[in-house]
C-alpha cells in the first residue's frame, strides 16, 4: 500500500480528484464518491465501503481517516476475513494476562489502539455471529472489557468498515445481524469497479507507470495509443489492483520506451480468448493439451494478479486447493517478476 496522504502532497487546488492525490480519477462515478469523502470526514459517522475486489476501499478508507482531524490518530486495519474467529476477539479486545492458556501478558486490542483515531474492519461480512453481537455493543456504547478483564475501557474510535460481499443480501440469508448492519451503513459508499470507470484508466495507467519507473528504476514514458485501446477494453475483474499488478509486469519487462502490444498479457490482448477458444481450429489441427495447458496458465496468471498473487485467494478464486495452485504455477514456471 502506498504511503497514505503526506500533509505536503495536499494539493489546495479546488478539484476534488487532486485533493486526495492518492485516489487517482476524476470519472464522474468516482468524483461523488468524493464528495462523499468530504461531507463525512469530519464527522464521527461510521460508514460502509461496499465494492468489488481491488476497488480501492482501503484506500478511500485511508482518505476519509487523513482527510479527517483524526488524521494524528492512528488508523488501525483489522481483516476480520483473515484472521481466525477465536484469535479476531482477542485481537479487537484485547485480554488480561492469565485470560486463556496463551495468554501470558496482557494485550492491548486494536479498539483500545484506536483511541482517537479510526478503526478499519475490513471483510465485516465474514465476522462470527458472536463477534457482531460483541461489535453492535461497542459501536453502541463505545465501551468494552478486555477478554478475562472487568475493567471497562473507553476508548475514542471511529469505524469504518468495508466488504465485497452484499451486505443486503447477507443480512437476507441470515448470515449478518440487520441491527449491526443498520448501524454499520450510517453513511453507505459504493467504491465503482473499473468498468464503470473506464475514463479513469489512462489516469491510473501513467501513475502506476510513474510509481514503478520510481520503485524499478525504469524510465518507461508511456503507453502506446493501440495497447491503451485493449486496457480500455478489457473487463478488468480484478479491478484497479489487477490494473496495477499488469502495469507493474509491464514496467518491468517492457522492451521499448514506451509500452506497446507486445507487452500486454495475452487476455488483454486478446479477451475473446478468456472464456473459450473462439477461433477456428486450423487445416492442420492443432494440439489439443497445449491449447488446454495454455488457457489453464492464462486463468492462473489472472486470477493472481487480480488478487494481489495471494496463493491463498487465488486459489479460492480458482475452486482448487492450494497445492494444486502451487503445482500448476510450478509446472508453467508462474512466479511474480520481482520475487
Ligand atoms: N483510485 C485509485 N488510485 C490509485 N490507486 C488505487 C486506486 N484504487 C485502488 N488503488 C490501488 O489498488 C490496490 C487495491 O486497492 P485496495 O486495497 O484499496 O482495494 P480493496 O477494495 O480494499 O480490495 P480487496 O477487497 O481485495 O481488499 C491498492 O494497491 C491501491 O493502492
Ligand atoms: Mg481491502
Amino acid at each position: 500500500m502506498d504511503e497514505p496522504f503526506p500533509e505536503e502532497n495536499k494539493s489546495q487546488e479546488t478539484s476534488q480528484s487532486t485533493f486526495y492525490p492518492c485516489v487517482i480519477g476524476q470519472s464522474k462515478v468516482l468524483l461523488d464518491v468524493f464528495t462523499i469523502i468530504e461531507k463525512v470526514c469530519n464527522t464521527n459517522t461510521t460508514v460502509l465501503i461496499q465494492g468489488e475486489s481491488g476497488t480501492g476501499k482501503e484506500l478511500i478508507a485511508q482518505a476519509l481517516h487523513y482527510g479527517s482531524d483524526r488524521k494524528n490518530g492512528p488508523f488501525v486495519p483489522v481483516n476480520c476475513g483473515a484472521i481466525p474467529g477465536e484469535l479476531l476477539e482477542s485481537e479487537l479486545f484485547g485480554h488480561e494476562k492469565g485470560a486463556f492458556t496463551h495468554a501470558i501478558r496482557t494485550r492491548l486490542g486494536r479498539f483500545e489502539l484506536a483511541d482517537s483515531g479510526t478503526v478499519f474492519l475490513d471483510e465485516v461480512a465474514e465476522m462470527s455471529p458472536m463477534l457482531q453481537v460483541k461489535l453492535l455493543r461497542v459501536l453502541q456504547e463505545k465501551q468494552f472489557e478486555r477478554i478475562g478483564g472487568t475493567k471497562t475501557i473507553i476508548s475514542d474510535f471511529r469505524v469504518i468498515a468495508a466488504t465485497n460481499k452484499n451486505l443486503e443480501d447477507e443480512v437476507s440469508k441470515g448470515r449478518f445481524r440487520e441491527d449491526l448492519y443498520y448501524r454499520l451503513t450510517v453513511v453507505p459508499i459504493k467504491a465503482p469497479p473499473l468498468r464503470d470507470r473506464i475514463s479513469d484508466i489512462p489516469l491510473l495507467a501513467e501513475y502506476f507507470i510513474e510509481k514503478f519507473n520510481r520503485s524499478k528504476k525504469r524510465a518507461i514514458s508511456g503507453i502506446s495509443e493501440e495497447a491503451m485501446r485493449h486496457l480500455l477494453r478489457y473487463p478488468w475483474p480484478g479491478n484497479v489492483r489487477e490494473l496495477e499488478n499488469v502495469v507493474e509486469r509491464m514496467v518491468l519487462l517492457s522492451h521499448g520506451e514506451r509500452i506497446g502490444c507486445d507487452d500486454l498479457p495475452e487476455r488483454i490482448l486478446r479477451p475473446e480468448k478468456r472464456v473459450e477458444h473462439t477461433g477456428e481450429i486450423p487445416q492442420q489441427g492443432f494440439c489439443l493439451s497445449d491449447q488446454v495447458a495454455e488457457f489453464e496458465k492464462g486463468l492462473i496468471v489472472q486470477a493472481l494478479d487480480q488478487t494481489n498473487w495471494v496463493k491463498n485467494r487465488a486459489a479460492k478464486l480458482l475452486n482448487v486447493n492450494r497445492t494444486t495452485l502451487l503445482e500448476k504455477m510450478k509446472r508453467y514456471g508462474i512466479e511474480k517478476e520481482d520475487e
